[in-house]
């Protein structure tokens, strides 16, 4: 339908929710997951709060589901934002999973909607502060940058989930800087997002998990005192896929209350303090 904006949000989980409410208002927002329940209530919830809201099952693993995901939506309108923020965490997945999820899902994404995205289309994936503590060798990150997504798959896998976790966020940031030149050849842009530890189902498992306490004592160690809002992040996706960011494109933003700067300045598991 011509005329109409739509936005397309992958994962219905804390920040997908949190982004539809901030950024699709007035807009179409097509919704995606791939777990029905999940996707149905957070539908639910956003219609009964007056969003314009689709759903459509989709697990972003799956190339041939994320390429339908990106024309059905491009049939419904112009394409004016595109927020990758499905995915799986390191305390509830396999290293499989992460690397099929996190590593290769955010690839397709990234394929899916350059095919159709326009002049204006804002593209952010969601990576995570992890990628920001990767060491990999210039060699492999420019394979994880540039390599086609079907190839990532086939790269040897780290030995933990993690590694594999630091590996496939780090994936996300340099794959997206990498593809930042053809998205500009369209008129439109596309960057990450990395957050610390935001509020959502994600990491109530991880807080819950045999590193929660570690995780949640970082917070009190950088000075913040607490965990971030899935809000906060959505403002970060706002600003990234608003009018005030039209020169921001191939690059990272960083939401962490400060957690990687006291890591790599003041920690002692790093600087051995
Ligand atoms: N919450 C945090 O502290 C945190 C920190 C850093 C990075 N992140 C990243 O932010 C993103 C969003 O996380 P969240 O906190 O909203 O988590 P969440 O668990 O609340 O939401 C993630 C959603 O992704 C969906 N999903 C999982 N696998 C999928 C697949 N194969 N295809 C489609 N959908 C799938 C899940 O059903 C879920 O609804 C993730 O990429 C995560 O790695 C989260």
């Amino acid at each position: 339908m011509t005329g109409r904006e739509v936005v397309v949000v992958t994962g219905a989980g804390g920040m997908g929710v949190a982004v539809a409410r901030r950024i699709g208002s007035g807009r179409r927002v097509v919704l995606a997951d791939a777990y029905p329940q999940v996707l149905d209530l957070a539908v639910e919830t956003l219609r009964a709060e007056g969003y314009d809201v689709r759903g459509r099952i989709t697990d972003v693993a799956d190339p041939v589901a994320v390429t339908g995901l990106a024309e059905d939506a491009a049939a419904e309108g112009r394409i004016a934002a595109v927020v990758h923020t499905a995915g799986v965490s390191a305390a509830t997945a396999t290293v499989e999973q992460i690397m099929a999820v996190d590593l290769a899902g955010t690839a397709h994404v990234i394929d899916a909607f350059h095919a159709v995205a326009t002049h204006g289309t804002s593209c952010v994936c969601i990576a995570s502060m992890a990628g920001h503590y990767a060491t990999l060798d210039p060699a492999r990150e420019r394979a994880l940058a540039t390599a086609p997504s079907e190839q990532l798959l086939s790269f040897e896998p780290p030995d933990d989930r993690t590694a594999a976790y630091i590996l496939a966020k780090r994936a996300n940031q340099v794959r997206v800087q990498a593809a930042a030149p053809a998205w500009n050849r369209l008129g439109a842009r596309i960057n990450t997002v990395s957050p610390g530890v935001i509020v959502t189902p994600m990491s109530r498992a991880e807080a819950a998990s045999a590193t929660g306490a570690q995780m949640m004592g970082m917070l009190d160690a950088c000075g913040i005192g607490r965990a971030g809002t899935a809000a906060e992040v959505a403002e970060a996706v706002a600003f990234l896929t608003g009018p005030a960011s039209l020169y921001v494109t191939g690059t990272d933003l960083l939401i962490d209350g400060g957690q990687a700067a006291w890591l790599r300045w003041h920690s002692p598991y790093v600087s051995g303090q």
